[in-house]
Protein backbone atom coordinates (compact mmCIF):
# COMPACT_ATOMS: atom_id res chain seq x y z
CA UNK A 1 0.00 0.00 0.00
CA UNK A 2 1.11 3.62 -0.66
CA UNK A 3 -0.73 6.77 0.11
CA UNK A 4 0.18 10.72 -0.66
CA UNK A 5 -2.04 13.22 0.03
CA UNK A 6 0.87 15.04 -2.24
CA UNK A 7 1.71 13.12 -5.08
CA UNK A 8 5.37 12.53 -5.66
CA UNK A 9 5.09 11.88 -9.33
CA UNK A 10 3.13 12.93 -12.15
CA UNK A 11 1.81 11.58 -15.69
CA UNK A 12 4.22 12.94 -17.84
CA UNK A 13 2.70 11.48 -21.17
CA UNK A 14 0.70 8.30 -22.43
CA UNK A 15 0.72 6.80 -25.72
CA UNK A 16 -0.89 3.55 -26.98
CA UNK A 17 -1.29 1.47 -29.92
CA UNK A 18 -2.96 -1.44 -31.08
CA UNK A 19 -2.24 -3.77 -34.36
CA UNK A 20 -3.78 -2.64 -37.71
CA UNK A 21 -5.60 -6.28 -38.02
CA UNK A 22 -8.45 -6.56 -36.66
CA UNK A 23 -10.43 -10.15 -36.09
CA UNK A 24 -13.79 -9.80 -35.71
CA UNK A 25 -16.89 -12.16 -33.74
CA UNK A 26 -18.02 -13.61 -37.28
CA UNK A 27 -14.56 -14.38 -38.28
CA UNK A 28 -14.19 -16.28 -34.66
CA UNK A 29 -17.60 -18.12 -35.84
CA UNK A 30 -14.89 -19.88 -38.66
CA UNK A 31 -12.54 -21.04 -36.12
CA UNK A 32 -14.69 -22.43 -32.68
CA UNK A 33 -18.24 -23.07 -32.38
CA UNK A 34 -19.56 -20.02 -30.83
CA UNK A 35 -21.56 -17.22 -31.89
CA UNK A 36 -21.39 -13.36 -32.54
CA UNK A 37 -24.44 -12.89 -30.18
CA UNK A 38 -22.43 -15.55 -27.47
CA UNK A 39 -19.68 -13.10 -27.12
CA UNK A 40 -21.40 -9.85 -27.38
CA UNK A 41 -24.10 -11.04 -24.34
CA UNK A 42 -21.35 -13.24 -22.26
CA UNK A 43 -18.64 -10.47 -23.02
CA UNK A 44 -19.24 -7.75 -24.56
CA UNK A 45 -16.59 -7.93 -27.17
CA UNK A 46 -17.60 -7.38 -30.88
CA UNK A 47 -13.49 -7.29 -32.33
CA UNK A 48 -10.19 -7.37 -30.79
CA UNK A 49 -6.90 -6.36 -33.25
CA UNK A 50 -4.41 -9.17 -33.61
CA UNK A 51 -0.31 -8.54 -34.13
CA UNK A 52 0.48 -9.01 -37.83
CA UNK A 53 2.85 -12.02 -38.47
CA UNK A 54 6.19 -10.99 -37.55
CA UNK A 55 5.59 -7.83 -35.09
CA UNK A 56 6.92 -8.35 -31.91
CA UNK A 57 5.53 -7.52 -28.38
CA UNK A 58 8.46 -5.07 -28.19
CA UNK A 59 7.96 -3.78 -31.34
CA UNK A 60 4.03 -2.68 -30.37
CA UNK A 61 5.20 -1.57 -27.07
CA UNK A 62 8.06 1.09 -29.00
CA UNK A 63 5.24 2.45 -30.67
CA UNK A 64 3.33 3.56 -27.88
CA UNK A 65 6.74 4.85 -25.75
CA UNK A 66 7.56 6.69 -28.80
CA UNK A 67 3.90 8.35 -28.79
CA UNK A 68 3.85 8.40 -24.69
CA UNK A 69 7.60 10.31 -25.07
CA UNK A 70 5.92 13.08 -27.54
CA UNK A 71 3.16 13.65 -25.38
CA UNK A 72 5.81 14.02 -22.32
CA UNK A 73 7.68 16.22 -24.62
CA UNK A 74 10.61 13.68 -23.45
CA UNK A 75 13.60 11.82 -26.00
CA UNK A 76 14.26 8.53 -25.02
CA UNK A 77 17.74 9.85 -23.92
CA UNK A 78 15.92 11.31 -21.02
CA UNK A 79 14.57 8.23 -19.59
CA UNK A 80 16.52 6.61 -16.72
CA UNK A 81 14.51 3.35 -16.12
CA UNK A 82 11.96 1.64 -18.01
CA UNK A 83 9.66 -1.34 -16.39
CA UNK A 84 7.31 -3.30 -18.73
CA UNK A 85 4.62 -4.95 -17.75
CA UNK A 86 4.18 -8.28 -19.69
CA UNK A 87 3.94 -11.78 -19.78
CA UNK A 88 4.53 -12.28 -23.85
CA UNK A 89 8.27 -11.08 -24.14
CA UNK A 90 9.78 -11.53 -26.89
CA UNK A 91 11.88 -13.90 -25.80
CA UNK A 92 11.36 -16.42 -22.09
CA UNK A 93 14.43 -13.92 -21.65
CA UNK A 94 15.62 -11.44 -21.67
CA UNK A 95 12.80 -9.01 -20.71
CA UNK A 96 10.98 -7.13 -23.20
CA UNK A 97 12.23 -4.01 -21.61
CA UNK A 98 15.70 -5.07 -22.89
CA UNK A 99 14.41 -5.43 -26.53
CA UNK A 100 12.41 -1.91 -25.84
CA UNK A 101 15.41 -0.07 -24.59
CA UNK A 102 17.31 -1.17 -27.75
CA UNK A 103 15.14 0.07 -29.95
CA UNK A 104 14.46 2.74 -28.32
CA UNK A 105 18.39 3.42 -27.99
CA UNK A 106 18.04 3.99 -24.81
CA UNK A 107 21.22 2.22 -23.63
CA UNK A 108 22.65 1.31 -20.19
CA UNK A 109 19.58 2.14 -18.10
CA UNK A 110 17.79 -0.36 -15.66
CA UNK A 111 14.93 -2.22 -17.66
CA UNK A 112 13.12 -5.07 -16.61
CA UNK A 113 9.53 -6.54 -17.01
CA UNK A 114 7.04 -7.57 -14.37
CA UNK A 115 4.86 -10.44 -14.72
CA UNK A 116 1.71 -9.63 -12.95
CA UNK A 117 -0.29 -10.50 -16.45
CA UNK A 118 -3.47 -8.05 -16.70
CA UNK A 119 -1.99 -6.02 -13.60
CA UNK A 120 1.33 -5.32 -15.28
CA UNK A 121 0.77 -2.08 -16.37
CA UNK A 122 -0.58 -1.01 -12.57
CA UNK A 123 1.98 -2.99 -10.77
CA UNK A 124 4.52 -1.10 -13.14
CA UNK A 125 3.06 2.30 -13.26
CA UNK A 126 3.25 1.56 -8.88
CA UNK A 127 6.64 0.36 -9.36
CA UNK A 128 8.12 3.30 -10.96
CA UNK A 129 6.24 5.87 -8.83
CA UNK A 130 8.36 4.51 -6.07
CA UNK A 131 11.46 4.84 -7.96
CA UNK A 132 10.19 9.04 -8.61
CA UNK A 133 9.38 8.98 -5.05
CA UNK A 134 12.71 7.87 -3.18
CA UNK A 135 14.26 10.68 -5.55
CA UNK A 136 16.75 7.91 -7.24
CA UNK A 137 15.43 8.42 -10.90
CA UNK A 138 13.20 11.00 -12.80
CA UNK A 139 11.79 10.26 -15.99
CA UNK A 140 10.31 6.23 -15.91
CA UNK A 141 8.46 4.62 -19.22
CA UNK A 142 6.45 2.33 -18.23
CA UNK A 143 4.47 0.36 -20.57
CA UNK A 144 1.67 -2.13 -20.59
CA UNK A 145 2.06 -4.60 -23.77
CA UNK A 146 0.37 -8.46 -24.83
CA UNK A 147 0.96 -10.40 -27.45
CA UNK A 148 -1.91 -12.62 -26.22
CA UNK A 149 -2.54 -13.64 -29.93
CA UNK A 150 0.57 -15.72 -29.69
CA UNK A 151 -0.46 -17.53 -26.72
CA UNK A 152 -3.83 -18.23 -27.28
CA UNK A 153 -5.83 -21.86 -28.14
CA UNK A 154 -7.28 -20.94 -31.28
CA UNK A 155 -9.19 -23.96 -30.60
CA UNK A 156 -10.49 -23.40 -27.14
CA UNK A 157 -13.96 -21.20 -27.55
CA UNK A 158 -13.81 -20.38 -23.60
CA UNK A 159 -11.05 -18.29 -24.11
CA UNK A 160 -9.92 -17.19 -27.65
CA UNK A 161 -13.20 -15.40 -28.27
CA UNK A 162 -11.43 -13.02 -25.09
CA UNK A 163 -8.22 -11.89 -26.02
CA UNK A 164 -6.82 -8.83 -27.94
CA UNK A 165 -3.07 -7.37 -28.76
CA UNK A 166 -1.89 -4.14 -28.09
CA UNK A 167 0.29 -1.68 -26.11
CA UNK A 168 0.12 1.29 -23.99
CA UNK A 169 3.01 3.53 -21.97
CA UNK A 170 3.46 6.51 -19.76
CA UNK A 171 6.12 8.03 -18.87
CA UNK A 172 6.43 9.37 -15.35
CA UNK A 173 8.06 12.37 -13.98
CA UNK A 174 8.58 14.33 -10.64
CA UNK A 175 5.33 16.03 -9.16
CA UNK A 176 5.41 19.64 -10.01
CA UNK A 177 3.26 19.99 -6.59
CA UNK A 178 0.70 21.30 -8.44
CA UNK A 179 -1.58 18.57 -6.89
CA UNK A 180 -1.48 16.53 -10.33
CA UNK A 181 -0.15 12.80 -9.87
CA UNK A 182 -0.37 9.41 -8.61
CA UNK A 183 -1.96 9.96 -5.42
CA UNK A 184 -2.32 6.31 -4.45
CA UNK A 185 -1.41 2.60 -5.44
CA UNK A 186 -2.52 -0.76 -4.01
CA UNK A 187 -0.92 -4.26 -5.49
CA UNK A 188 -1.93 -7.70 -4.07
CA UNK A 189 -1.37 -11.35 -4.84
CA UNK A 190 -3.26 -14.60 -4.14
CA UNK A 191 -0.79 -17.27 -4.97
CA UNK A 192 -3.69 -19.91 -3.96
CA UNK A 193 -5.21 -19.39 -7.80
CA UNK A 194 -2.53 -19.80 -9.78
CA UNK A 195 -4.04 -22.78 -11.50
CA UNK A 196 -7.07 -20.86 -12.55
CA UNK A 197 -5.60 -18.84 -15.13
CA UNK A 198 -2.12 -19.62 -16.30
CA UNK A 199 0.41 -21.36 -18.82
CA UNK A 200 0.95 -24.41 -17.45
CA UNK A 201 4.00 -25.95 -19.68
CA UNK A 202 7.48 -24.42 -20.74
CA UNK A 203 8.57 -23.38 -17.11
CA UNK A 204 10.51 -25.53 -14.54
CA UNK A 205 7.69 -27.68 -13.44
CA UNK A 206 6.67 -29.20 -16.87
CA UNK A 207 9.47 -28.06 -19.42
CA UNK A 208 7.65 -28.28 -22.55
CA UNK A 209 6.98 -31.60 -24.58
CA UNK A 210 5.32 -32.58 -27.76
CA UNK A 211 3.02 -34.24 -25.94
CA UNK A 212 2.35 -30.93 -23.40
CA UNK A 213 2.24 -28.71 -26.95
CA UNK A 214 -0.25 -31.32 -28.23
CA UNK A 215 -2.70 -31.16 -25.15
CA UNK A 216 -2.66 -27.40 -25.52
CA UNK A 217 -0.79 -26.83 -22.59
CA UNK A 218 2.00 -24.30 -23.90
CA UNK A 219 -1.06 -21.96 -24.43
CA UNK A 220 -3.56 -20.25 -21.96
CA UNK A 221 -5.69 -22.30 -19.55
CA UNK A 222 -8.31 -20.90 -17.46
CA UNK A 223 -11.21 -21.24 -15.26
CA UNK A 224 -12.87 -18.56 -16.40
CA UNK A 225 -15.92 -18.73 -13.29
CA UNK A 226 -13.05 -18.40 -10.63
CA UNK A 227 -11.11 -15.63 -12.37
CA UNK A 228 -14.93 -13.33 -12.73
CA UNK A 229 -16.11 -14.37 -8.65
CA UNK A 230 -11.90 -12.90 -7.74
CA UNK A 231 -12.62 -10.18 -9.75
CA UNK A 232 -15.37 -8.73 -9.08
CA UNK A 233 -14.77 -8.96 -5.51
CA UNK A 234 -10.93 -7.69 -5.90
CA UNK A 235 -11.73 -4.85 -8.20
CA UNK A 236 -14.37 -3.82 -5.14
CA UNK A 237 -12.24 -3.76 -2.78
CA UNK A 238 -8.89 -2.20 -4.44
CA UNK A 239 -10.93 0.55 -5.89
CA UNK A 240 -12.26 1.38 -2.19
CA UNK A 241 -8.99 1.47 -1.28
CA UNK A 242 -6.90 3.61 -3.05
CA UNK A 243 -9.65 5.81 -2.70
CA UNK A 244 -9.72 5.70 0.80
CA UNK A 245 -5.67 5.44 0.86
CA UNK A 246 -5.38 9.15 -0.61
CA UNK A 247 -8.43 10.45 1.96
CA UNK A 248 -11.08 11.16 -1.07
CA UNK A 249 -14.52 9.90 -1.81
CA UNK A 250 -15.47 7.92 -4.27
CA UNK A 251 -18.10 10.97 -5.63
CA UNK A 252 -14.66 12.88 -5.88
CA UNK A 253 -13.72 10.32 -8.88
CA UNK A 254 -14.66 11.80 -12.25
CA UNK A 255 -13.30 8.60 -14.17
CA UNK A 256 -12.64 5.09 -13.40
CA UNK A 257 -11.12 2.76 -16.17
CA UNK A 258 -11.68 -0.74 -15.38
CA UNK A 259 -9.36 -3.41 -16.79
CA UNK A 260 -11.25 -4.37 -20.06
CA UNK A 261 -11.86 -8.06 -19.21
CA UNK A 262 -15.38 -8.59 -19.87
CA UNK A 263 -18.36 -6.45 -19.13
CA UNK A 264 -20.30 -8.39 -17.32
CA UNK A 265 -17.17 -8.19 -14.66
CA UNK A 266 -16.88 -4.14 -15.18
CA UNK A 267 -21.01 -3.76 -14.62
CA UNK A 268 -21.08 -6.34 -11.17
CA UNK A 269 -18.16 -3.36 -9.65
CA UNK A 270 -19.41 -0.70 -11.20
CA UNK A 271 -22.98 -1.80 -9.11
CA UNK A 272 -21.02 -3.25 -5.60
CA UNK A 273 -19.31 0.71 -5.97
CA UNK A 274 -22.59 2.52 -6.88
CA UNK A 275 -21.05 4.60 -9.85
CA UNK A 276 -22.90 5.49 -12.54
CA UNK A 277 -21.62 3.76 -16.29
CA UNK A 278 -20.89 7.31 -17.57
CA UNK A 279 -18.25 7.41 -15.71
CA UNK A 280 -16.38 3.87 -16.81
CA UNK A 281 -13.91 4.58 -19.79
CA UNK A 282 -14.93 1.53 -21.75
CA UNK A 283 -13.27 0.30 -25.29
CA UNK A 284 -13.65 -3.46 -24.96
CA UNK A 285 -16.11 -3.82 -27.41
CA UNK A 286 -13.04 -3.01 -30.13
CA UNK A 287 -10.45 -4.58 -28.44
CA UNK A 288 -10.84 -7.35 -26.00
CA UNK A 289 -8.95 -8.46 -23.40
CA UNK A 290 -5.47 -6.99 -24.11
CA UNK A 291 -4.43 -7.78 -20.52
CA UNK A 292 -1.44 -5.39 -19.42
CA UNK A 293 -2.41 -2.84 -22.33
CA UNK A 294 -5.95 -2.65 -21.43
CA UNK A 295 -5.85 0.12 -19.05
CA UNK A 296 -3.21 2.61 -21.03
CA UNK A 297 -5.31 1.83 -24.45
CA UNK A 298 -8.12 3.00 -22.55
CA UNK A 299 -6.26 6.12 -20.78
CA UNK A 300 -4.95 6.82 -23.87
CA UNK A 301 -7.88 7.06 -25.68
CA UNK A 302 -10.16 9.17 -23.53
CA UNK A 303 -7.06 11.42 -23.16
CA UNK A 304 -6.97 11.78 -26.85
CA UNK A 305 -11.00 12.11 -27.23
CA UNK A 306 -10.98 15.20 -24.29
CA UNK A 307 -13.10 13.15 -21.76
CA UNK A 308 -10.51 12.78 -19.10
CA UNK A 309 -8.80 16.65 -18.77
CA UNK A 310 -6.05 18.04 -16.80
CA UNK A 311 -7.44 18.43 -13.01
CA UNK A 312 -9.75 15.27 -13.06
CA UNK A 313 -9.61 12.73 -10.98
CA UNK A 314 -9.08 8.96 -13.01
CA UNK A 315 -9.31 5.38 -10.80
CA UNK A 316 -7.61 2.29 -12.42
CA UNK A 317 -7.85 -0.90 -11.50
CA UNK A 318 -6.81 -4.20 -13.21
CA UNK A 319 -7.07 -8.03 -12.17
CA UNK A 320 -5.38 -11.20 -14.09
CA UNK A 321 -3.39 -14.34 -13.43
CA UNK A 322 -1.69 -15.10 -10.40
CA UNK A 323 -4.39 -13.53 -9.36
CA UNK A 324 -2.37 -10.69 -9.24
CA UNK A 325 -5.00 -7.44 -9.02
CA UNK A 326 -3.88 -3.80 -8.26
CA UNK A 327 -5.27 0.22 -8.38
CA UNK A 328 -3.85 3.61 -8.53
CA UNK A 329 -5.61 7.06 -8.72
CA UNK A 330 -4.30 9.80 -10.20
CA UNK A 331 -5.22 13.52 -10.71
CA UNK A 332 -4.41 14.52 -14.25
N1 LIG B 1 -19.23 -19.61 -27.43
C1 LIG B 1 -20.30 -20.33 -27.11
N2 LIG B 1 -20.40 -21.03 -25.97
C2 LIG B 1 -19.39 -20.95 -25.11
C3 LIG B 1 -18.23 -20.21 -25.37
C4 LIG B 1 -18.18 -19.54 -26.59
N3 LIG B 1 -17.11 -18.79 -26.95
N4 LIG B 1 -17.38 -20.34 -24.32
C5 LIG B 1 -17.99 -21.14 -23.43
N5 LIG B 1 -19.20 -21.52 -23.91
C6 LIG B 1 -20.17 -22.39 -23.28
C7 LIG B 1 -19.57 -23.32 -22.27
O1 LIG B 1 -19.04 -24.46 -22.92
C8 LIG B 1 -20.76 -23.65 -21.42
O2 LIG B 1 -21.52 -24.62 -22.08
P1 LIG B 1 -22.24 -25.82 -21.25
O3 LIG B 1 -23.19 -25.12 -20.33
O4 LIG B 1 -22.86 -26.61 -22.33
O5 LIG B 1 -21.12 -26.50 -20.54
C9 LIG B 1 -21.55 -22.35 -21.41
O6 LIG B 1 -21.08 -21.59 -22.53
C10 LIG B 1 -21.34 -21.53 -20.16
O7 LIG B 1 -19.95 -21.50 -19.90
P2 LIG B 1 -19.37 -20.70 -18.70
O8 LIG B 1 -17.89 -20.85 -18.68
O9 LIG B 1 -20.15 -21.01 -17.45
O10 LIG B 1 -19.74 -19.22 -19.19
P3 LIG B 1 -19.58 -17.89 -18.40
O11 LIG B 1 -20.88 -17.22 -18.36
O12 LIG B 1 -18.83 -18.07 -17.11
O13 LIG B 1 -18.66 -17.06 -19.38
C11 LIG B 1 -16.39 -16.39 -19.58
C12 LIG B 1 -17.37 -17.53 -19.68
C13 LIG B 1 -15.02 -16.91 -19.91
C14 LIG B 1 -16.79 -15.33 -20.59
C15 LIG B 1 -16.46 -15.80 -18.16
O14 LIG B 1 -16.31 -16.83 -17.21
C16 LIG B 1 -15.39 -14.78 -17.91
O15 LIG B 1 -15.35 -13.74 -18.53
N6 LIG B 1 -14.51 -15.02 -16.93
C17 LIG B 1 -13.47 -14.12 -16.61
C18 LIG B 1 -12.47 -14.23 -17.69
C19 LIG B 1 -11.43 -13.21 -17.64
O16 LIG B 1 -11.74 -12.06 -17.53
N7 LIG B 1 -10.19 -13.64 -17.75
C20 LIG B 1 -9.09 -12.83 -17.85
C21 LIG B 1 -8.73 -12.34 -16.51
S1 LIG B 1 -8.07 -10.84 -16.59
Amino acid sequence: MSSASSPRTRIAGVGAYAPEKILTNAALEALVDTTDEWIRERTGIRERHIAADGETTSDMALVAAKRALVAANLEPSDLDMIIVGTVTSDTIFPACAAHLQHKLGAKGIPSFDVSAACAGFMYAMSIGDRFIGSGSHKNILVVGVERLSSVTNWEDRGTCVLFGDGAGAAVLSPSRGDGAGILSTRMHTDGSLTESLLIRAGGSREPTTPELIAGGHTKIKMIGSDIFKHAVRNLTSASLDAVKDAGMELADVDWIIPHQANMRIISQVAARLKVPQEKLVLNIERYGNTSSASIPLAWNEAIQDGRIKPGQTVLACALGGGVSWASALIRM
